[in-house]
């Protein structure tokens, strides 16, 4: 098995002659949470795009576990175990949350929604999504609608909606955006958590998060890649922080020991 369970190799997307990602090639090395920043516009969500094939590359190749997958359909990618966390809006937010787990579950067995299903047949995945549940946190919130919960906890369902899928590697774009502290530091302890015997490539903007999360971080501008590193050695890269200045100059060497 090798080190390595995500590669790309000048992996490029343009729209229109504008160069969105350009001849990026990532290395992202097995059971590792791997950053991925960058300033507003950079490249990241397309990156996201272009992994989980919701985007075909203009340029390049993407390699996962070890099988050429540039030419695959994102359900393939996904029942290769490469699954992206769903947004938001795809929380059923008029189903329980118990409900919304039994889904994904049932969709993950089944191949497709299939809402015309009796109760009782969903019920025999009730165990396992307790169960998903618990890991996120959610216990005791199972008979909310999904649109009833807060924020923070939203996210956390969303998370656990992916792990049904039973994922060898999580794409997590912004998990903590617009969060409170609070929230933040939940879903900070839910990465970690999901995280072990995983791979996890995080877009993030709270650089705190980062660095305590990211084992390896990737600093896109313009599409390419920038530095690569552990959060200290980016953190300190002039070019990096060039990069962030005017925004988040402030925010890149916080925290970082003199
Ligand atoms: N479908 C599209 N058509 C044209 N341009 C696009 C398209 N998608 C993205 N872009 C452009 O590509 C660039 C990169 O966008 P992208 O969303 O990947 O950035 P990002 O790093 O995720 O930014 P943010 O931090 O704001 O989420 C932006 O300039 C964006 O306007
Ligand atoms: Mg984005």
């Amino acid at each position: 098995m090798s080190d390595t369970i995500l590669e790309t190799n000048g992996l490029t997307k343009e729209f229109m002659g504008f160069v969105a990602v350009g001849d990026v090639s990532l290395k992202v090395r097995r059971g590792s949470i791997h950053g991925l920043i960058g300033p507003n516009g950079a490249g990241k969500t397309t990156c996201f795009n272009l992994l989980t094939k919701f985007l075909q590359p203009t340029r390049g190749s993407i390699t996962y576990d070890g099988r050429d997958i540039t030419k695959l359909k994102p359900a393939q990618v996904a029942r290769l175990g490469l699954v992206r966390s769903f947004q938001i809006s795809a929380v059923f937010p008029h189903l329980t949350v118990l409900e919304n787990v039994r889904v994904a579950l049932q969709r993950q067995r089944g191949g497709s929604f299939d809402f015309w299903r009796s109760d009782s047949l969903l019920r025999q995945f009730d165990d396992r999504a307790r169960a998903l549940l618990a890991d996120v946190g959610l216990t005791g919130y199972e008979t909310l609608t999904a649109g009833e919960l807060p924020y923070g906890r939203k996210r956390a369902l969303e998370i656990a909606t992916t792990l049904a899928m039973e994922p060898q590697m999580m794409l997590l774009d912004e998990p903590t955006a617009g969060m409170t502290h609070e929230d933040v530091d939940r879903i900070v302890a839910l990465v970690k958590r999901v995280a072990v015997g995983r791979t996890v490539l995080l877009v993030e903007h709270n650089l705190k998060v980062v660095s305590g999360l990211c084992d390896t971080i990737t600093v896109l501008t313009r599409g390419r890649v920038l530095a690569e590193g552990d959060y200290q050695s980016v953190a300190r890269n002039p070019e990096v922080i060039a990069a962030y200045l005017g925004s988040e100059a402030h925010t890149v060497t916080e925290g970082v020991p003199a």
